[in-house]
């Protein structure tokens, strides 16, 4: 299994404006070392909201989920690589050509960057139910199809995978010890579900294979969003 500290292990979701998510930055800087940018904000600041937490000293997690033909998925990858992206994800519902395709991206990066960017895959979103898959001709169930995605992205040169903390441990299993799992759906107990459902706290999840945890409201929306980081670091901790 993989040795990660704490504080290395919790990703910030920061799914609010530019100002706001640069005061989080400014509040979160010395204690929280990942925050993760989505489609929102990034769509509307582009490449400079990456570089802006760069220069604060954070890895930055940039989902935008990719999901194109590969010539397209290839340069996107590596144009989020040269903005700043740590860890990024894509789409596996895409192909191993398209997987592929991310990965030489990254490589791409690499030689300009000095490292590689990581990369992991979505399998099937949580948003979506068996009639969902059904109605786009997936006739597996949920669980086999998200393992068989998660293979396919794993052979295809991806990192690892984002999945619920429930399916965590079958991942981990079929992935191996190395693999990055990363759960949202995390909440320290007592914390508000918000549209969460299917929620662990941070000790169960990391305790059930997850390598990090996408960890949102139960910091942004907190009063004291540095103490409610650095509880989750403490839980953590005490477990470890
Ligand atoms: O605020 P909260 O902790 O619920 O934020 C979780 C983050 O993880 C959000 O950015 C959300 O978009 C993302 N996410 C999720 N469920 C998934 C995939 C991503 O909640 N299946």
């Amino acid at each position: 299994m993989l040795t990660i500290d704490a504080r290395d292990r919790i990703m910030v979701a920061l799914d609010c404006d530019r100002s706001e998510a640069l005061a989080l930055g400014d509040a979160l800087s010395g204690h929280a070392r990942w925050v993760k940018i989505g489609m929102t904000l990034f769509y509307a600041e582009g490449p400079q909201i990456v570089r802006a937490f760069k220069e604060r000293g954070f890895k930055v997690f940039l989902d935008l989920k990719l999901h194109d033909i590969p010539h397209q998925v290839r340069g996107a990858a590596k144009s989020a690589a040269l903005a700043g992206a740590d860890l990024m994800t894509v789409h596996g519902l895409g192909s191993s050509a398209m997987l592929a395709a991310a990965r030489a991206g990254v490589e791409d990066a690499a030689p300009e960057l000095g490292y590689r960017p990581q990369l992991i895959a979505v399998t099937v979103l949580t948003s979506m139910d068996p009639s969902a898959l059904a109605e786009i001709g997936v006739s597996r169930s949920i669980p086999e199809e998200a393992a068989a995605l998660a293979k396919l992205a794993q052979n295809a040169g991806c990192d690892g995978i984002v999945c619920s903390p429930q399916e965590a441990s079958e991942m981990r299993a079929l992935l191996g010890e190395d693999a990055l799992i990363v759960t949202p759906g995390v909440r320290p107990a007592g914390a508000a579900l918000g549209d969460q459902s299917r929620v662990a706290t941070p000790a169960s999840a990391v305790a059930s294979g997850a390598s990090h945890l996408v960890v949102g409201r139960p910091i942004t929306q907190a009063q004291d969003p540095v103490e409610a980081f650095e509880a989750i670091v403490a839980e953590l901790e005490q477990e470890s």
